[in-house]
């Protein structure tokens, strides 16, 4: 790992807001933003395309992706096997199997190597589940964001352009809180907040706010190293 590469961790539960924070954290301090989730989400829409999401031969199919991650600041272009996913990643589809995807050692070990290439040229922002715990223990700042889930499932609808009535909010509220519970009951590295990182809570407070909440402290710890 490239110690010397100054990282950003965001981690979170799922639709805290974390991708969208990181994206203008990144613009704010001339940085760059690296999703994680996007690539969890390209392997598992890949393997489900192709048919091989529950094959004996996952693993050799898995080796033989050709995962590239282009720098076109402030953020990464992804291609998979030559093709951009695009809105795909994002389908009900994808979102239903990638926590299970995600939690073979395989799969992660494959995406950890990506991302520790992608920091040796940029520094960067980078949002997942485990960023601060086990793919960059030395990021230079680490952020847990949460909200509650009543919070996120509206956000999550609003950002599909569904409805957010009552009920629907209650299922979609369901859907998040058990995938939450997947990523952070697995063996290898669950959700989880690093010891060493700074807890905040965006349920009653804007995007803006948080985002300048993160800047300060960037700025506040960059002026005394
Ligand atoms: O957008 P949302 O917060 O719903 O999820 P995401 O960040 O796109 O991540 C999708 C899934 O990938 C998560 O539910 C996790 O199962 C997995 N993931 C992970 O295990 N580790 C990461 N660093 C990022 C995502």
């Amino acid at each position: 790992m490239n110690t010397s590469a100054r990282v950003v961790a965001i981690d979170g539960p799922s639709a805290s807001g974390k991708s969208t924070t990181a994206h203008e954290v990144a613009i704010r301090l001339g940085l760059v933003h690296l999703n994680s989730g996007l690539l969890y989400r390209a392997i598992t829409w890949t393997a489900l395309r192709d048919g091989w999401i529950d094959a004996p031969d996952f693993d050799s199919r898995l080796a033989a992706l050709n995962i590239e991650l282009e720098l076109d600041a402030p953020t990464f272009r992804l291609r998979i096997d030559d093709e951009r996913p695009g809105t795909w990643l994002q389908s009900v589809g994808v979102t239903a199997r990638v926590s299970e995807v995600s939690a073979r050692a395989v799969v992660r070990e494959r995406v950890n190597r990506a991302l520790r290439a992608a920091s040796e040229g940029a520094d960067l922002v980078v949002d997942g589940r485990d960023i601060g715990t086990a793919v960059f223990p030395d990021a230079f700042l680490k952020i847990f964001l949460t909200a509650t889930p009543e919070e996120r499932a509206r956000r999550r609808l609003a950002e599909r352009r569904e409805e957010t009535e009552a009920d629907a909010v209650t299922a979609e509220a369901h859907r998040l809180r058990e995938r939450d519970r997947y990523d952070a009951s697995r063996v290898i590295a669950p959700l989880a907040r690093a010891e060493d990182a700074v807890e905040l809570d965006s349920t009653e407070r804007g995007r803006a706010e948080v985002v300048d909440e993160i800047v300060r402290l960037y700025e506040a710890r960059a002026s005394r190293a």
